[in-house]
């Protein structure tokens, strides 16, 4: 009926959060307010992408070396700067740190310190942005513990059971923003006309198998003989599919919405994996777990570990519960 369609448009993602949490306490009207700033950031970076082939700059390397020890491309460096922008005038969020900045960024003007801290990857896949195919942005929410004061954040080396919230943004054929604070996992699509992410689906739930398997099997030859086990069992059974997009946050909404399985294992040089904790695995981990699913380094909950650096990373095992447990079976076996 009409009434239910504007209703539906009408709800939108800062008024879901506060209906999500049931109460209109500052707390909430808080994370209200933050997630509408993380939606602005958004839809910031969906314009940029989506007239990079045109505008001057925007696409390409800046030539820089970021604290990964990868090339930096330009929309890494304006998806970074967005949202330090964005959280600048909301006295919301004080603390930034992201997968492009060596130490976390502070905001100094009135931002009382004790606040929400962002943790971040601005531009996820950021191989495919010269491409024209999908990236996503990754973000978590923790509340900051402790005063901070000598700016070390070293309360953000704690498990990833500290998050408030995490979610994502697909910039694909629409931009979809994927969140959950604790109270299951909704997705809103962005009405451009609008200017709007709109509900598109709510309590999302992974189901408990799925057909698709998503790992770089250009790495085979790197990976310990049980993880290669694995990769031989689903080449030998029927009704498994690759899907691999080289950007995380893409291939873990399909799991999200179909099913199935997505790995970044570790190899026999490198044993943690390439993924890193704070801003990769243990906010998709939370959005796994809230969603009936699961997300494992392997032999532990990626949501236990506790980083020892702030760019730390581990193995990646996400998706489907009997997927999950099936690789893990494989890697136990050892
Ligand atoms: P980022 O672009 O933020 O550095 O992340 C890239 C990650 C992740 O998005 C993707 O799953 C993975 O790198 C792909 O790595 P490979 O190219 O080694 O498969
Ligand atoms: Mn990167
Ligand atoms: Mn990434
Ligand atoms: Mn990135």
């Amino acid at each position: 009926a009409q009434g239910s369609t504007l209703d539906r448009d009408s709800t939108t993602l800062s008024r879901h959060v506060l209906q999500q949490l049931q109460s209109f306490g500052p707390d909430a009207q808080d994370l209200s307010a933050l997630m509408n700033r993380i939606a602005l950031a958004g839809k910031l970076i969906a314009r940029r992408l989506t007239r990079a082939g045109l505008v001057e700059d925007a696409l390409g390397f800046t030539g820089r070396t970021n604290v990964q020890g990868e090339s930096v491309k330009k929309m890494d460096i304006y998806a970074n700067d967005v949202f330090i922008s964005v959280f600048k005038q909301s006295g919301l969020v004080c603390r930034l740190a992201s997968e492009e900045m060596d130490e976390p960024y502070y905001i100094p003007e009135n931002c009382p310190l004790g606040r929400y801290t962002l943790l971040y990857d601005p531009i996820d896949g950021s191989s495919n942005v010269d491409i024209n195919l999908n990236v996503g942005s990754i973000f978590a929410i923790r509340q900051q513990q402790g005063s901070d004061l000598d700016q070390t954040a070293s309360d953000l080396l704690s498990s990833g059971r500290d998050q408030i919230a995490a979610g994502y943004i697909l910039y694909g054929p629409s931009t979809v923003l994927v969140y959950s604070i604790g109270h299951g996992v909704h997705a809103f699509t962005l009405d451009p006309s609008l200017g709007e992410f709109i509900l598109a689906s709510e309590n999302i739930q992974i189901p408990a198998h799925g057909p698709n398997y998503s790992v770089n099997e250009g790495n085979f030859w790197q990976w310990e003989e049980s993880l290669r086990d694995y990769i031989r069992y689903v080449h030998r059974h029927e009704g498994y599919s690759a899907r691999y997009s080289g950007a995380l946050v893409g291939d873990f909404h399909r799991i999200l919405m179909q099913g199935g399985v997505f790995l970044y294992p570790g190899s026999v040089k490198k044993p943690e994996g390439k993924l890193r904790v704070l801003y990769e695995s243990a906010p998709l981990a939370f959005l796994a777990e809230q969603a009936g699913g699961r997300a494992s380094t392997g032999t532990q909950d990626i949501l236990d570990v506790v980083p020892d650096k702030l760019h730390a990373r581990s193995p990646l095992v996400i998706g489907s519960t009997e997927d999950v447990s099936l690789v893990e079976s494989f890697i136990k076996e050892g």
